[in-house]
């Protein structure tokens, strides 16, 4: 599975991500530095924000009532396509792209 982060100055890094993982846990293993992740992906800092390339957010299954929630408290704010990207597994085959937001504090 490859995970596309792009910056808000347009720089894109693909990263070969392991299925299982979270979009998150593959940004901060790998160096982006665009993903905070304050709470370590327990689902109460909303630092882990991303916009969702519009032609990938249907492919991932819904969202949960609690990251609705808190995606009303992300530092830059949420788009149609936004998700908290602890609450992304990574799946075989997975083929993501997502922007990050010009900060997460
Ligand atoms: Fe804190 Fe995602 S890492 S909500």
């Amino acid at each position: 599975p490859t995970i596309t982060f792009t910056d808000p100055d347009g720089t894109a890094s693909s990263i070969d991500a392991t299925p299982g993982d979270s979009v998150m846990e593959t940004a901060v293993r790998n160096g982006v530095t665009g993903i905070v992740a304050e709470c370590g992906g327990s689902l109460s800092c909303a630092t882990c924000h991303v916009f969702v390339d519009p032609s990938d957010a249907a492919d991932l299954p819904p969202m949960e009532e609690m990251e609705d929630e808190m995606l009303w408290g992300t530092a830059v704010d949420r788009g149609d396509t936004s998700r908290l990207s602890c609450q992304i597994r990574v799946t075989d085959g997975m083929d993501l792209h997502v922007a990050l937001p010009e900060t997460q504090v």
